[in-house]
């Protein structure tokens, strides 16, 4: 297990390349399935998670190759309908394969995630949604069972834009007879990445990016080359990185327009967010200030944001209000910027955050994805040294976090435990 060790205080200077996103790669990864041939995704990171669903897919009976920030995918051997509980447990978005599975070969056998550090994270709309599909489900010793002759067109209404929800229903409906419309369906840039690579495989989708999806089914797919969009939550915390420093850090190769509600909060603070050429200038001031979050979701401010957003609003001047309203336990980071210090009281899903001048380094614990993120931000501009432990749940969302910060200046460096 690797450590993290950060000795704060630099400002961080220079440009900084965005990957591709994580969360746009996976389910486009899982919807080579839904048609056999070989398919070359561009622009896909180098991280735990694109590896896991590379494993699943090779699982499966697809071949899988990563080489040079491109995923080379061959499904014509697919001959394995079951994600395993092994797998499905170190990545929870392994549930991306039911859709495609289900609606291609007429069954699909996937582990049923348990809940996570950031909450329950329950499965019930995806399920909901291909039942009203026509598909016969069964919960099996932990195990989805999925079985349908064809899907057929439906109209689903989600409780919630689940993310994951919309994109396993999107690709299911893409095969299945007849139209879908997938009302208060997520709107996030990835869903809509996952549309366009569909649509490049034959499928007729519009509205994605809108609450309203509607999918006409067709008989067949097609395999294609497609490059996913830039991560803009890698770029986000970058930007957080900038603003917590007081540095100038250009993000190259991402999509403002992705990144509206978190530009807005970080200008709140007085944090400048610049397009230059090809990238964002961001530039940090003295000191941020205080100003109030709400996770929603998007165009919302992201939940995914809101750890590394929470790290900076340690250090404003003032006091702010951070409300989660996706998940119910996504503040176990909380803790942890305690120990370094930080002035932070939670109620419920309400976080209060009294702003003090100086982080101090501390030994933490990293808990979850974004959650270690935040930890590094906290880091970058606390006194002295923070060991942050269980460094591997990074691993599975950014890449070469620690090289890049390194190209800006950071003292940090990977220590084996
Ligand atoms: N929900 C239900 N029933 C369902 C599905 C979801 O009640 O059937 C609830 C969840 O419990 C949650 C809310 O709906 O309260 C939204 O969850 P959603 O399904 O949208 O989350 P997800 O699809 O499991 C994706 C990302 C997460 C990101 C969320 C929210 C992927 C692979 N994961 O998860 O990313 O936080 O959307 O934007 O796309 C991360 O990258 O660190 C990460 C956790």
């Amino acid at each position: 297990m690797d450590k993290l060790i950060i000795r704060g205080g630099k400002r961080l200077k220079g440009e900084v390349e965005i990957g591709g996103a994580k969360n746009a790669a996976l389910p486009i990864m899982a919807a080579c399935l839904l048609s056999s041939g070989n398919y070359t995704i561009e622009r896909v990171p180098n991280l735990r998670d694109v590896m896991t669903m590379g494993r699943l897919l090779a699982h499966l009976g697809a071949g899988f190759h990563y080489e040079g920030k491109k995923a080379f995918i061959s499904t014509e051997k697919v001959k394995v309908f079951e994600a395993p509980y092994d797998l499905v447990r170190t990545m929870r978005a392994s549930i991306l394969a039911l859709g495609p599975l289900l609606a291609k070969f007429g069954r699909a056998k996937v582990s049923l995630p348990g809940g996570c550090a950031i909450g329950a994270r329950p499965i019930n709309l995806h399920l909901m949604g291909l039942e009203r599909m026509g598909a016969d489900i069964v919960l099996e010793s932990g195990y989805v069972v999925a079985r349908a002759k064809r899907l057929k067109g439906a109209s689903i209404y989600l409780d919630t834009p689940t993310v994951t929800g919309t994109e396993n229903l999107m690709m299911a409906a893409a095969l299945a007879k007849g139209t879908t419309l997938l009302e208060n369906a997520a709107r996030e840039p990835e869903v809509v990445d996952l549309a366009g690579a569909l649509i490049a495989m034959g499928a007729k989708i519009r509205g994605a990016g809108e609450s309203v999806i509607e999918i006409e089914g067709v008989d067949e797919l097609k395999s294609v080359e497609y490059a996913v969009i830039p991560d803009r939550i890698e770029a986000g915390t970058f930007m957080a990185v900038a603003g917590i420093t007081g540095g100038e850090i250009t993000l190259k190769g991402c999509r403002r327009e992705h990144l509206d509600a978190p530009i807005m909060k970080l200008e709140e603070t007085g944090i400048s967010c610049e397009n230059v050429g090809n990238g964002i200038r961001v530039s940090g001031t003295s000191r941020p200030k205080a100003a109030d979050v709400k996770t929603m979701p998007y165009p919302g401010f992201p939940t995914d944001m809101q750890a590394q957003f929470m790290s900076l609003m340690c250090i404003a001047e003032g006091t702010s209000i951070i409300k989660e309203m996706i998940f119910e336990n996504r503040f176990m980071h909380v803790a942890e910027l305690r120990r370094m210090g930080a002035a932070i009281t939670v109620e419920g899903g309400t976080a209060t955050i009294k702003g003090i001048a100086r982080l101090r380094g501390a030994p933490l614990m990293a808990t979850d994805l974004r959650a270690s993120a935040s930890l590094i931000v906290a880091a970058l501009a606390a006194k002295g040294e923070t060991a942050i432990h269980r460094i591997y749940h990074l691993d599975r969302g950014y890449e070469k976090m620690e090289e890049k910060l390194q190209k800006l200046g950071a003292d940090v460096r990977r220590v084996k435990e």
